[in-house]
């Protein structure tokens, strides 16, 4: 439908300024030390509380690791800032019921996360026999705390754009079959599958969405010449995906919001013969998706994929703060890199300009 003929569009053209609740954002890595310092000020400016990744090595497997690590990110978080860091457990196949049972009593920890081993980044403690797991996932079910999941098989011989769309097939969905009460959140979704599952999956269902899979595909990391900054898992697949996720991400639908899955690595280490994967997005996502929903016709939708929709998921209350974006004439102005101790950090450049600027 050409964007004329939408209703409200002129009540949308005249939008210039946006003002929401604080949004959080549902999936975040955070690192740990001088990287933990250098990034946690480029998200507390802008969101009130993240899901924080428990990748770390080691990982963050049990509630006394989950009560270290966020203490370091609060003692991390500059003066004058606030930031509620919402904690998750690693999943291993040594991972003790009892323990993640008290993880969700202690109120800290909001969520487990499953990487297949081998999947991503620091995922080789991760879960090779579903079945290992069992007994962690039925209390989970029973007690209601969601399992987040990095929704890729690791099979060598499946093609790393097919592995999303395969995992649903054979580790999702045979596991929701199994344990319909479990609450699963499929993050970070790249494919009109992942929007197709979601989208049928019932409220013990939601998916997160990244603010670089709304703006960029394959061609984008592949085509004339290759785009270190551009590549992280799940990778960005064909045009059509990238299109299934914008409307999914500005359809209004509850089960589906922002994970920015901002992930920071050093250039030295992204710009290398075998690059890490990660998009480092902290600093620009609310402007981005400001300007992606702009171009869908959606600005009246924002608040809910930031603000409302994943706080009603998690059963946790909307933020009492608001962020206000205003669209000036001249583009915002980001920093190229963060300067970590560890090395700069790439801020993603979406590339062409941006010009929702966030005020306060
Ligand atoms: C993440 C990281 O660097 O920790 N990388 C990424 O490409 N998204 C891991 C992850 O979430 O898969
Ligand atoms: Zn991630």
């Amino acid at each position: 439908m050409p964007l004329e003929t939408r209703s409200g569009l002129r009540y949308l053209r005249a939008m210039h300024s946006i003002t929401l609740p604080r949004p959080d954002d549902w999936h975040l890595h955070l690192r740990d030390g001088a990287m933990l310092k250098a990034v946690l000020p480029e998200s507390a400016r802008h969101f009130a509380r993240a899901i924080i990744m428990p990748n770390l090595v080691p990982p963050v497997v049990t509630l006394d690791d989950a009560v270290a690590y966020r203490d370091r990110i609060l003692a991390a978080l500059p003066g004058g800032m606030a930031f509620e860091p919402l904690m998750t457990l690693y999943l291993t196949e040594g991972t003790d019921r009892a323990d993640v049972e008290r993880a969700a009593a202690s109120g800290l920890v909001k969520a487990v996360k499953l990487y297949p081993a081998g999947a991503t980044t620091n995922s080789h403690s991760g879960v090779r026999d579903l079945t290992k797991v069992m007994p962690v996932l039925e209390v989970m079910a029973r007690i209601g705390l969601p399992l987040c999941t990095h929704g890729e098989v690791t099979d060598s011989h499946v093609d790393i754009f097919d592995r999303e769309a395969v995992f649903i097939d054979t580790v999702l969905d045979p596991l929701r079959r199994r344990l319909p009460e479990l609450r699963v959140v499929m993050e970070h979704i790249t494919t009109e599958e992942g929007v197709a599952y979601a989208a049928g999956g019932g409220a013990n269902l939601a998916a997160t969405i990244t603010t670089h899979h709304l703006i960029i595909n394959r061609n984008h990391i592949l085509a004339g010449g290759i785009k270190p900054h551009y590549y992280c898992l799940p990778v960005a697949k064909r045009e059509k995906h990238r299109l299934a996720l914008r409307k999914a991400a500005t359809s209004g639908l509850p089960r589906y919001f922002l994970g920015t899955d901002s992930a920071p690595h050093v250039d030295a280490l992204k710009e290398h013969a075998c690059g890490c994967a990660g998009c480092f997005t902290a600093t620009n996502t609310m402007s981005l998706l400001a300007h992606v929903f702009e171009e869908e016709g959606a600005l009246d939708r924002l608040e809910g994929f930031v603000s409302h929709h994943g706080p009603a998921f998690y059963g946790l209350p909307v933020n009492q703060g608001t962020i206000t974006l205003e669209k000036r004439p001249e583009p915002c102005a980001w920093p190229e890199k963060i300067h970590a101790e560890p090395g700069p950090v790439t801020v993603f450049q979406p590339g062409f300009p941006v010009h929702w600027h966030v005020v306060t």
